[in-house]
């Protein structure tokens, strides 16, 4: 079953978090001469057009990036991660919304490898448009978690992992644990980087503590809710679970989550989380 497509989602609020994340954490890795890989176990299409009728009919960008993108008093934190969104839109018109590959592919530049992976017959193929010609960027139709057991430990030696799955299913929870779990015992000085929603507390906190328990130390989370909880349906927020975060990721995010929250609040409710899951 592969019903979720991202292109109703893109640019919302949770991809906003995410994204800013993941730019901060590649910029990091970044600071050393020493290649690294970039591994996207859900890539999904790599660019969404924020005018088709899929991103038009939730609107969900409106209340994440079309808030952003074109201020000019941003935080300077913010800068890496929106300098992908304007290399796409060079004109005052905020058209189109890089997905999680092509913020990657921004940022490393072209001597460092990709390696993504996406299940979804359409999107697979709209990633394979997008890097076609690129050879340091290698595409395939296979199960992510699958494609980690291929992938690492990476000849590099330095990686950053982002899994952000649909959770659509049951599993996917779990999944993603045994997941990072299964690579941390292969390559455990990995970064990894997995997003989660927060559709239901109970859930999160209990999807939180399983992963505290699996031996694995130096975890950070990051959360950032729009709104207050609650036990109707839909999401609140959203946040990620980084193995081995960059030493400095905690203190910028200290800096930047109280300003990004007072940016996409949805009600005086807003709130977010910086805690280590489990310290080093
Ligand atoms: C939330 S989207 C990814 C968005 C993307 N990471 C971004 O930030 O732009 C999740 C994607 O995972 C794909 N998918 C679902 N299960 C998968 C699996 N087991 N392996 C690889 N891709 C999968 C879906 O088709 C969907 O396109």
């Amino acid at each position: 079953m592969l019903s979720y497509r991202h292109s109703f989602h893109a640019g919302n609020f949770a991809d906003v978090l995410k994204h800013t994340v993941q730019s901060l954490i590649i910029e990091s890795l970044q600071q050393k001469p020493t290649p690294f890989v970039y591994v996207d176990t859900h890539s999904a299409a790599g660019r969404y057009n924020l005018s088709d009728s899929k991103s038009e009919k939730t609107g969900e960008y409106k209340q994440g990036i079309a808030r952003l993108w074109h201020r000019n008093d941003i935080p300077e934190l913010m800068r890496p991660y929106l300098s992908t969104v304007q290399a796409l839109n060079p004109t005052d018109k905020l058209q189109y919304y890089p997905g999680s590959p092509m913020v990657a592919k921004t940022l490393i530049g072209h001597h460092n490898r990709m390696e993504l992976t996406e299940l979804h017959p359409t999107d697979i193929e709209l990633l394979r448009q997008e890097f076609s010609g690129d050879r340091k960027v290698r595409i395939q139709q296979i199960d992510g978690y699958k494609g980690l057991k291929a992938t690492l430990p990476p000849a590099q030696r330095r990686a950053l992992v982002l899994i952000d799955p649909p959770y659509e299913l049951k599993t996917e929870h779990d999944d993603a644990i045994n997941g990072i779990v299964a690579s941390h015992k292969r390559f455990a000085t990995g970064i990894y980087a997995l997003w989660y929603p927060m559709v239901s507390r109970a859930q999160v906190n209990r999807f939180c503590e399983k992963f505290a328990k699996q031996g694995i130390r130096n975890i950070l989370r990051i959360e950032l809710c729009v709104k207050a909880d609650t036990n109707e349906f839909g999401m609140t927020g959203s946040g990620m679970i980084i193995v081995n975060p960059p030493w400095k990721l905690e203190q910028q995010m200290q800096q930047l989550l109280p300003w990004l929250t007072e940016q996409l609040k949805q009600d005086d409710s807003a709130k977010f989380t910086l805690e280590w899951l489990v310290p080093e």
